[in-house]
């Protein structure tokens, strides 16, 4: 007897009429047309069966924060790192922990069952690591909260910057961070990605740093994290993230350091929510988009992922945990609208970024956990057209959350009708 058998569902590659069966925590088989007894059967009739959401980038450290102390109002990311300057000092743990909560709420509401976020260790308290990682054993259940060790204000520009980020690390962070680019100069730069890969090569853990986010094309710190991937032999375990500058360098440039990104198996988050408004502030016209080069990206082998960064706090006063209007900006910025290329971005918010994040049993396959989201969409474009509704949210078999369908009246010229969003059905 199944515990839970969904059938009739369209997953993301394409196969239809299928029939996930679930037996306690795990998918047991997934086949076209399986019917057989159990508990809880659900027809998802036709639509899209996905994979959980995963978010790659977040700042949970600093979301839902936003008008705290007060509202940033040129909207620019140099006012926006001033108001969380000034914010740092009146954060106190408890208020951390329940903003962390609720977005950790709207996350499950939304799908999004995995988050990687990065988190401020240059208060010498170390507040907001303690504060993330109790809201991580918190959320365990439902949420797999992965932190980053983020030394915002740069890991060398202040003399215990490094100390700072190793005790965060001791705690339990999970992954490095950095920001070479926000270091004194180049040469720092260089230098911090160099001592900060040496550390996760020593404790054998992840790297993940906020690299180049800028426009100028001289920023190549990305250059050096792919170098010393490589010297350290961390392939595969390096993401760089952001990497804003690639989009104004020089394209000869940039086809050599595609080949060397890759043969570090370096991966990357774009972040273009918060890229399209932040990038290109100094440009007149034409204006730069500023967003790394992702079908570049792409076509090199690399894989990349799309993050939604920033929700409510001092750099972006929108958002709401959906992983599909990050994927739906990432569409247009990159112009990524072949048919391929949207179901890219549509992998770019689930399969991509669990493969940052080293997720265990992620996926729709036998062997995998029964983690799962129903959308009110028939294939991956729909979903992103539509930020599909998450009609039902499931973690290990049993259902976290539940929407009901999108629909809406119509009492046009005394006419009443009901609109089907789900207009692409014989396209
Ligand atoms: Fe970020």
């Amino acid at each position: 007897m199944l515990d839970l058998l969904l059938k009739n569902a369209t997953l993301p590659d394409g196969r239809q009429a299928m029939s996930v069966a679930v037996r306690g925590e795990r998918i047991v088989e997934v086949a076209a047309g399986l019917d057989a007894p159990a508990h809880t059967v659900i027809d998802a009739q036709g639509l899209l069966l996905s994979p959980p959401f995963v978010d790659a980038h977040f700042h949970m450290d600093a979301t839902l924060s936003y008008g705290l102390p007060r509202v940033n109002q040129s909207g620019t990311l140099l006012e926006g790192i001033a108001l969380w300057g000034e914010l740092k000092p009146l954060l106190t743990q408890q208020a951390l922990i329940d903003r962390a909560l609720t977005y950790c709420d709207w996350a499950v509401a939304k799908g999004l069952l995995a988050i990687r976020t990065h988190v401020d260790v240059c208060d010498p308290r170390l507040l907001a690591v303690e504060a993330l990682l109790e809201v991580k054993k918190r959320v365990a259940p439902y949420i797999e909260l992965q932190l980053v060790a983020f030394p915002q204000d740069g890991v060398l520009r202040d003399a215990q910057g490094l100390d700072k980020l190793k005790r965060a690390l001791d705690l339990g962070v999970d992954v490095v961070g950095g920001i070479p680019h926000f270091e004194r100069t180049s040469e720092q730069g260089a230098q911090s990605v160099k001592l900060l890969c040496q550390l996760a090569a020593e404790r054998g853990l992840m790297v993940d740093m906020h690299c180049d986010e800028s426009d100028d094309p001289l920023s190549r710190h990305v250059e050096t994290l792919a170098f010393e991937t490589q010297r350290l032999g961390l392939h595969g375990r390096v993401t760089g993230s952001h990497l804003t500058s690639m989009h104004s360098m020089d394209n000869y440039y940039v086809s050599k350091l595609l080949r060397l990104m890759a043969e570090a198996q370096l991966q990357v988050v774009a972040n273009p929510l918060i890229n399209i408004t932040l990038q290109g502030r100094h440009d007149t016209y034409p204006k730069r988009r500023g967003m790394t080069r992702v079908p570049e990206l792409l076509a090199a082998g690399i894989n990349v992922a799309f993050g939604h960064d920033c929700v409510m706090d001092p750099w972006y006063s929108l958002g709401s945990g959906d992983m599909l209007e990050v994927a739906h900006m990432g569409l247009h910025v990159a112009q990524m609208t072949s048919q391929s290329a949207m179901r890219q971005c549509f992998d770019s918010v689930t399969a991509n970024p669990a493969r940052i994040l080293g997720l265990q049993g992620y996926g729709l396959e036998a062997g995998c956990f029964a983690d799962f989201v129903l959308l009110q969409a028939r294939d991956p474009v729909e979903a992103i057209r539509l930020r599909a509704t998450r009609l039902q949210v499931f973690k290990r078999g049993k259902l976290l959350a539940q929407t009901p369908a999108a629909t809406s009246a119509l009492y046009v010229s005394g006419r009443l009708g009901q609109i089907d969003w789900l207009s692409s059905a014989g396209l």
